[in-house]
């Protein structure tokens, strides 16, 4: 078959593999037709090399439909069409009947120290190939695949797979009151769908933030108050004050992570752990791995006294410096973890019907084919978010190519910002302002597509729609002029 598999810090290729077999009379066998892309793959892409070995298949969002089963599986038969959630649950052991799924018992990685397997996410998590691939084996057949039913394209169910229960618990954890704030960082797919579902369950004060000018955009459309970081700067902290009757947000969101922009020691660090051979990188991020905290360390001063900070994104450092006195002195409830996909099922599967309230059909704004696989990781890393925007997550689909737009329609999303930023930047420099004003020509070119969110994504076998070149019209990469210094405040 074919599968996207990892060969080193952002080489990913589309290789020929085995195809998988069943090796439990438990296992099923899965025909994936869509699986996502998101920004937990890139973490792997660039920064969690050391626990990955060459040919690793990756992906962990994938669904399609049973192409066999093994002798022990009676709750499923062939042709069923199924979501895989990310993680690997038995469903039967002590943590997984509390919900605590991500825990399970069966699949925790003791000797690594870590919990559950996840699909195609190294070493820490079993090494389990991935779904960003033709087929994909799945244990506990008669538990952990998720029956969907057919008719709706992919795009409505496979976001069960990670986005919709990592998004659900974040809210869940947050648990701000109705009448309460809520504020979430990152409007990226995770953050952008824990704001919908807070609008949905009736938070009123939902406050959404980021540096990409279309994810923004994206969040205010569904009613969100979003905050731009690169305008807000330092005032971020002043700004949500002020929204949140002076004293901070009831609950605060972080769905940004590891790779949070605005962290210059975490990413050096970052860096120059790139530059060791696995062998040393590997027990190095173990012992004394840092993050770039930006993300975090502003939630702990955004979030009020009381308050609850809800980390969906994925920290992987040993020796972070967290702001303890902070946490403690303002009295801050800290929830976090890998989402227990089953545990949350319930809720939202009767919100995947065709009234589609949370707009999951409209969620991913590419498609491409697995063979496109390698050029989607490359843009969706080379451009977020101060080059273009294509930050996303991405759904290779086999199935639904009929709605597939191509990235063609990321060209408009980048370029967008080019032409806003000449817009603004005509008067101070012409200079700068021509080059920007090239690449607004470009834009102007492209077909309009509406989106935010990259979701790149396509077809397992054989594309209907070749993928244009992607969007030529970065930004400068420079360091951005003005970052939130969000470690230099005191608490209030
Ligand atoms: N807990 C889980 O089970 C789980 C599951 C899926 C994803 N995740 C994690 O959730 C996080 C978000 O995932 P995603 O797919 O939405 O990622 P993404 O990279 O698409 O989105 C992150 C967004 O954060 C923004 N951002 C960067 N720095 C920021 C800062 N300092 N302040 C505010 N916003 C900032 C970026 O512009 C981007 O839009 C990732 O860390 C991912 O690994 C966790
Ligand atoms: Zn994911
Ligand atoms: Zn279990």
């Amino acid at each position: 078959m074919r599968a996207l598999t990892w060969h080193g810090k952002r080489d990913v290729r589309v290789d020929t593999v085995p195809d998988p077999t069943i090796k439990d009379p438990t296992d099923v066998i899965v025909q994936i037709t869509s699986t996502g892309l998101c920004g937990s793959d890139l973490h792997l892409y660039e920064v969690m090399g050391p626990f990955l070995g060459e040919g690793d298949i990756l992906g962990h969002e994938p669904m399609g439909i049973v192409a066999e089963k093994g002798a022990g599986v009676t709750s499923l038969e062939v042709g069923d069409r199924v979501v895989v959630p990310f993680n690997l649950s038995c469903g039967t052991c002590w943590m997984c009947e509390r919900g605590l799924h991500s825990q399970c018992e069966t699949t925790q990685n003791r000797e690594q120290g870590m919990g559950a397997s996840l699909f195609g996410y190294t070493k820490l998590y079993g090494q389990v190939p991935g779904g960003q691939a033709e087929y994909l084996r799945v244990p506990f057949g008669d538990r952990l695949p998720i029956k969907v039913p057919e008719g709706p394209p992919d795009d409505r169910f496979v976001l069960l797979s990670d986005v919709l229960p990592t998004a659900w618990q974040a809210v869940a954890y947050a648990d701000p009151p109705r009448d309460g704030s809520l504020v979430v960082l990152g409007l990226g797919p995770i953050g952008d769908m824990a704001c919908r579902i807070a609008r949905h369950r009736g938070i009123e004060n939902v406050v959404g933030i980021d540096l990409v000018p279309e994810r923004l955009a994206r969040a205010k459309a569904r009613g969100v108050t979003t905050i731009d970081l690169q305008d807000a700067g330092d005032d971020v902290v002043d700004a949500v004050r002020t929204l949140t009757g002076g004293r901070g947000a009831d609950a605060v969101i972080d769905a940004v992570g590891m790779e949070a922009h605005g962290s210059p020691i975490g990413s050096i660090a970052h860096r120059l752990v790139g530059l060791l051979p696995d062998t040393l990188a590997a027990p190095l991020m173990r012992t004394a791995g840092v993050d770039r905290m930006a993300a975090f360390d502003l939630a702990v001063q955004l979030v009020r006294r009381g308050g609850t900070v809800s980390l969906s994104g994925v920290y992987g450092g040993t020796a972070d410096p967290i702001p303890l006195l902070n946490l403690f002195d303002k009295q801050i409830q800290l929830r976090m973890g890998q989402a227990n996909v089953h545990r949350w099922v319930p809720d939202i599967l009767p919100l995947l019907g065709d009234d589609d309230p949370l707009g999951t059909e409209g969620f991913a704004t590419h498609h491409v084919p697995l063979e496109s696989a390698p050029e989607a990781y490359a843009m969706f890393q080379e451009n977020r978010p101060w080059s273009c925007s294509w930050a996303c997550s991405a759904t290779v689909s086999r199935r639904s190519s009929t709605s597939c737009v191509g990235p063609s329609a990321c060209c408009r999303t980048s370029c967008t910002p080019c032409c806003r930023s000449c817009a603004t930047s005509r008067a101070r420099s012409t200079r700068r302002c021509s080059t920007r004003r090239a690449s607004a020509r470009r834009c102007a070119s492209s077909p309009s597509g509406s989106t935010l969110r990259c979701g790149s994504a396509t077809t397992a076998g054989g594309s209907v729609r070749p993928p244009r070149a992607p969007c030529t019209s970065r930004w400068p990469t420079r360091w951005p002029r003005r970052w939130p210094r969000t470690r230099s405040r005191p608490a209030r």
